[in-house]
């Protein structure tokens, strides 16, 4: 998964991001290029239209109403993922929203996360994550600059017990 959370797991509110971090955009650009990514059909409609479907990534869009062109559609999670298996993808990218993040939270075993140090009104969140579950990583502290309104930090979680439910490679 990769995500960027408050510090409430809040990541979106009325379809949209709570903030802009170019930095944090960055980093999400450099860990998803050249992957497959997943994503529902409402965090697809947030990207606007000029930068969707997200150059360089195989864009995969989960929905039971609709189908995007420039994307592979599908109707299930297993769908997508048997998709991406096929394509002998090693890394799905799972990059939301809220629906999609709890669905398959269970079973994802890496999460590229940012935290943003703050709090927000939102109505979209990810699942509270149980720190004793995973091992942290490359964990980075960025201060607000003139960029950037909040402080942030980026950090790998890989989890202690991997749950293997969804192994991709062959
Ligand atoms: N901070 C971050 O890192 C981050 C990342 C991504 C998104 N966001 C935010 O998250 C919010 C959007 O999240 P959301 O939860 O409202 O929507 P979402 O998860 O992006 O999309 C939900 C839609 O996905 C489809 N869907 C979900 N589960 C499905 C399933 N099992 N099978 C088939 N289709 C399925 C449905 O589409 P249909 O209705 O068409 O069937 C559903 O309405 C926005 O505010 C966005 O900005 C934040």
């Amino acid at each position: 998964m990769v995500v960027a959370v408050d510090e409430h797991f809040a990541i979106g509110k009325d379809g949209h991001l709570l903030w802009n971090l170019p930095n944090d955009m960055k980093r999400f650009k450099d860990i998803t290029y050249g992957h497959h990514v997943l994503m529902g059909r409402k965090t697809y409609e947030s990207i606007p239209v000029r930068f969707r479907p997200l150059p360089g990534r195989a864009n995969i869009v989960v929905s039971r109403t609709q189908q995007f062109e420039g994307c592979k559609s599908v109707a299930t999670i297993d769908e997508a993922v048997a998709f991406a298996a096929d394509c002998n993808e090693r890394e799905l990218m799972i990059i939301g929203g809220s629906e999609i993040y709890k669905q398959l939270f269970e079973r994802t075993d890496k999460i590229y996360l940012t935290i943003v140090h703050h709090t927000f009104d939102a109505d979209a969140f990810f699942p509270t994550i149980d720190w004793n579950d995973w091992d942290i990583s490359n964990e980075q502290r960025f201060e607000q600059d003139e960029k950037h309104a909040y402080a942030y930090s980026f950090l790998d979680l890989t989890r202690k017990q991997p749950t293997a439910k969804y192994t991709l490679a062959k």
